[in-house]
């Protein structure tokens, strides 16, 4: 498929697709710069012209290095096509090792640069409203990047903040006051957000699938049953900021200036050199050496506006790419090429293949959402043929119970998934190669 524009640039793989249409690396050819370009067709949904703009409008009002970096948009036909900075070391989501989480001091890392983010966000007046590991991207230094401002919205303009009332976000992410009232402030409901996101990387799983009192999970929670999963898998240091965030009334909820002033949050971290050397900038650096990634799909399927639409407008008072006005238009650069025009093509011949070969350990590719699963790290590779790993495979799954309906969903919770893939390798485990295999194309 040779789409219409940048000859020198080559759509090498695919880095995600949702329900708005697909997210393709992008690499130079002369200069192998690489970026990630979000291609929505308008026509998959009535709304999405309105979403697309609103997005787009959003992105141009960003700049933090804890957001992805956006560097322009271009329409052709009903195709949206948004340059984004990709994020080479894949997503958040994937450093979370299920039932464990990660080590402490990296947690500490990704959650004082995701508050980072977020009080930026927040003070240029934009929630993003679904905040999640899947939502957060790494860069080659593992630096946190917010990602995705499809649901964000605008919740103070010209100093006046306005209540929301539109329920979105993803159900275990989403504060109890989102469910219950209807209105509520913006602020608060990211904080939750952050809290649940920090409570999956300190323990490998999720609290509760949603904060209301028909959850068991949630109820134990509020009282305070913290000798239970996730929270006896934490230390008390983080658990007592924990307290403060998953507090049910936003009000009394802890606010991000005061997380900034947490002990634990701001608790120095322990000096890494290697990182110290790499990082660049970010809020500190901790011990390298990430555990073992396990690697899974299945999006939370996000909730979408039951209670109505909100009513904000919002403003554009940023440059216009292409403008010259945007840092990166030098007007001259290969970026700024691909954003005002050109073509893209297809790897055309070897060496360019070569270049999206290099970039095949790149986390998060594939083609459709099944190859997607299957792809991000819930994998092994064998020591039989085809044939005996079919056989052997089909043995475990009968064995533990697993029907062989092959199937998809794009719910439930990530986490899960993983768990029940990480069984199924462990009865296997007398046919699991450890050997590092490299197969072209996957
Ligand atoms: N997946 C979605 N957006 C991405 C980005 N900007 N970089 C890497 N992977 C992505």
């Amino acid at each position: 498929m040779a789409v219409p524009f940048v000859e020198d640039w080559d759509l090498v793989q695919t880095l995600g697709e949702g329900a708005y249409g697909e997210v393709q690396l992008a690499v130079n050819r002369r200069t192998e710069e690489a970026v990630a370009v979000k291609i929505v067709d308008m026509k998959r949904a009535a709304e999405c012209p309105e979403n697309i703009k609103k997005e787009i409008c959003i992105n141009k009002m960003l700049s933090h290095e804890n957001v992805v970096r956006f560097y322009g948009h271009r329409r052709e036909g009903t195709t949206q096509y948004l340059f984004l900075e990709y994020c080479r070391g894949g997503e958040l989501f994937d450093r979370i090792e299920p039932d464990v989480g990660m080590p402490e001091p990296e947690a500490q890392r990704f959650f004082q640069q995701l508050i980072a983010g977020v009080v930026y966000l927040h003070s240029i007046g934009i929630t993003h409203r679904d905040l999640k590991p899947e939502n957060l991207l790494l860069d080659e230094r593992d630096n946190l990047k917010i990602s995705d401002f499809g649901l964000a919205t605008v919740f103070r303009h010209n100093g006046r903040e306005r209540l929301l009332n539109k329920m979105c976000g993803t159900l275990p992410y989403v504060a109890p006051e989102l469910l219950r009232r209807p209105e509520f402030r913006a602020e608060p409901v990211d904080v939750w957000a952050c809290g649940v996101v920090l409570t999956a990387m300190l323990a490998g799983e999720l609290p509760w699938d949603q904060p209301s009192d028909s959850c068991q999970e949630y109820s134990d929670w509020k009282e305070k049953k913290t000798y239970l999963p996730p929270w006896k898998k934490i230390d008390s240091a983080p658990l007592a900021l924990l307290h403060k965030i998953l507090t049910e009334s936003p009000t009394a909820r802890i606010t991000i200036a005061d997380i900034q002033k947490d002990r634990w949050y701001s608790r120095p971290l322990k000096k890494d050199v290697k990182r110290a050397r790499l990082s660049s900038g970010g809020v500190s650096d901790s011990p390298g050496g990430f555990s073992k990634h396990i690697r899974s799909d299945t999006d939370f399927s996000p909730v979408k506006g039951a209670l109505g639409e909100d009513k904000a407008s919002y403003s554009t008072s940023q440059p216009e790419p292409g403008t010259g006005g945007m840092p990166w238009e030098s007007g001259t650069g290969s970026i700024d090429q691909l954003v005002q025009g050109f073509s893209f093509s297809q790897p055309a011949c070897p060496e360019h293949m070569l270049v999206n070969s290099q970039l095949l350990g790149t986390p998060g590719s594939s083609q459709s959402p099944w190859q997607r699963l299957v792809k991000r790290m819930t994998r092994f590779f064998t020591k039989l043929d085809a044939d005996g790993s079919y056989r052997a495979l089909k043995e475990v799954c009968e064995k533990m119970g697993y029907g062989w309906k092959m199937s998809c969903t794009n719910q439930g919770d990530g986490l899960e998934f993983k768990r029940h893939f990480l069984k199924i390798k462990a009865k296997l485990s007398d046919i699991v190669s450890t050997q590092k295999v490299w197969l072209p194309g996957t």
